[in-house]
């Protein structure tokens, strides 16, 4: 347990601030550098915990990585990626981080070699099978423990393209299936009931790979060639999870007027901000048009209104996946009922979501209940302090600690010392605002 989250009823939020670099696209910016041609290079590359797995991934494949003032130089061993060690298969940490583990596999599955993805134990815990399932169709051996969790071993090999089909809504395994399809013979599809974030889809663009992408309503579908890629230059923008954390307690706490700057405004990801609108809060977001395949990014500004619930449903889910826990804390102060159905997801996050965050909830007095796939808030009720525990999952505990800036007494969060695995320097953003 770390420190104090909160105390009796914060001053409002005011000012400007800025977020750490996009999560989602740091991952891909390191992962998929060692499929470039030559060096590339990353601004404002994340040093959130999880993006550092993967930049020590890349290390473990052979990559060199240099941070470069505000650039990080990346470039593909020389020489390929090694295909064994002196003691077998390659062995490759992924810490806690399930974009790391996900996305390399299918970067690895097209390759010669043995490779053992593993990491911290809580990442052992989370479902494998899904990204595993296609890249078998598609040729390489994954194998995973009984129950279908890490540490994976995959041996990469001859791969086909094959038609995915998405049974869970996931952008890491769309990703993973697209990387191996670029290695493989023939063409790769993955198909979407639900469009889920497109970070790849841009990178890969810019990358040169050949891909075609068509959106029927909400359903997806990306075709992949097979091909070469180059190296890149990219700026990562503020990521927008982290700014819906500020954005969160600029909603809840009374009298807040807050603006954070340089967020990433990929239409994919700003769902919550329309949701905080939808919810009440005023919000403007002014971010710049611009041309795809690069990730645009603006400001966002939020106004502390009076709240009421809303109802979510599986439609919504994937470009709110992260952020739910936020909404579920928005809920307690929002006038009615706040339902989120289709999300049992959360289940399987860095921690299961729905359970934490309703025991969270309830430990301040809030009336919650989870439901097999989400869950119900009564809201319009004060909190009061308590004890919540994050169950090591850093939205958990940030979501938590906000909660700490309404409670009538103070607030205890167990497990904060998570949260910089998407958000280092929270406590100085926020406390900046306070
Ligand atoms: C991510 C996709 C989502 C999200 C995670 C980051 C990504 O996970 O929850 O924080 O960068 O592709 P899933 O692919 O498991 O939905």
């Amino acid at each position: 347990m770390t420190g104090l989250a909160g105390s009796r009823l914060a001053s409002p939020l005011r000012g400007r601030c800025s977020v750490p670099g996009d999560k989602s696209i740091s991952h891909r910016g390191a992962l998929f550098s060692l499929l470039g041609g030559g060096e590339s290079r990353i601004r404002g590359y994340s040093q959130a915990a999880d993006c550092l797995a993967s930049v020590g991934a890349v290390r473990s494949l052979g990559g060199t990585v240099q941070q470069q003032g505000e650039w990080l130089a990346l470039n593909p061993p020389v020489w390929g990626l090694p295909s064994t060690s002196a003691q077998g298969p390659i062995p490759v940490d992924c810490s806690r981080s399930g974009t790391t583990m996900r996305i390399l596999a299918g970067i690895l599955a097209g390759r010669t070699g043995d490779f053992r993805l593993s990491g911290h134990p809580q990442l052992l815990l989370r479902p494998m099978e899904r990204v595993a399932s296609p890249l078998r169709a598609m040729g390489a051996t994954v194998e995973l423990e009984e129950g279908g969790t890490a540490p994976m071993l995959v041996r990469g090999g001859e791969l086909r393209g094959i038609v995915h089909r998405a049974q869970v809504a996931s952008a890491q395994v769309k990703s993973a299936v697209l990387l191996a399809g670029l290695q493989a013979q023939g063409e790769t599809t993955v198909e979407e009931a639900v469009a889920t974030r497109d970070h790849s889809e841009r990178l890969l663009t810019i990358m040169g790979a050949r891909l075609e992408r068509g959106l029927i309503g909400q359903a997806a579908r990306v075709r992949i060639s097979p091909g070469s890629l180059t190296s890149f230059s990219i700026a990562v923008p503020g990521d927008p999870s982290s700014a819906s954390v500020i954005a969160a307690a600029g909603a809840l706490v009374p009298g807040s007027d807050v603006v954070i700057e340089g967020v990433g405004m990929n239409p994919t990801r700003t769902r919550f901000f329309e949701v905080l609108r939808r919810m009440g809060a005023e919000v403007e977001m002014d971010g710049p048009g611009s041309p795809w395949p690069d990730e645009p990014a603006g400001a966002v500004h939020i106004r502390q209104r009076s709240l009421r619930g809303i109802r979510v449903g599986a439609e919504e889910v994937p470009e709110l996946i992260d952020e739910l826990p936020l909404l579920g804390l928005l809920a307690t102060q929002a006038e009615g009922i706040t339902e989120v159905t289709g999300a049992a997801e959360l289940r399987v996050k860095e921690s299961d979501r729905i359970q934490g965050l309703v025991a969270g909830l309830r430990a301040l007095g809030a009336d919650a209940e989870e439901l097999p796939d989400g869950f119900l808030v009564v809201g319009g009720h004060g909190l009061r302090g308590g004890l919540c525990d994050s169950l090591g999952d850093h939205r958990l505990a940030m979501t938590f600690t906000i909660a700490g800036l309404i409670t009538d007494t103070a607030t205890q969060v167990m497990g904060r010392e998570f949260i910089p695995d998407s958000f280092p320097g929270f406590d100085e953003c926020l406390g900046g605002l306070l």
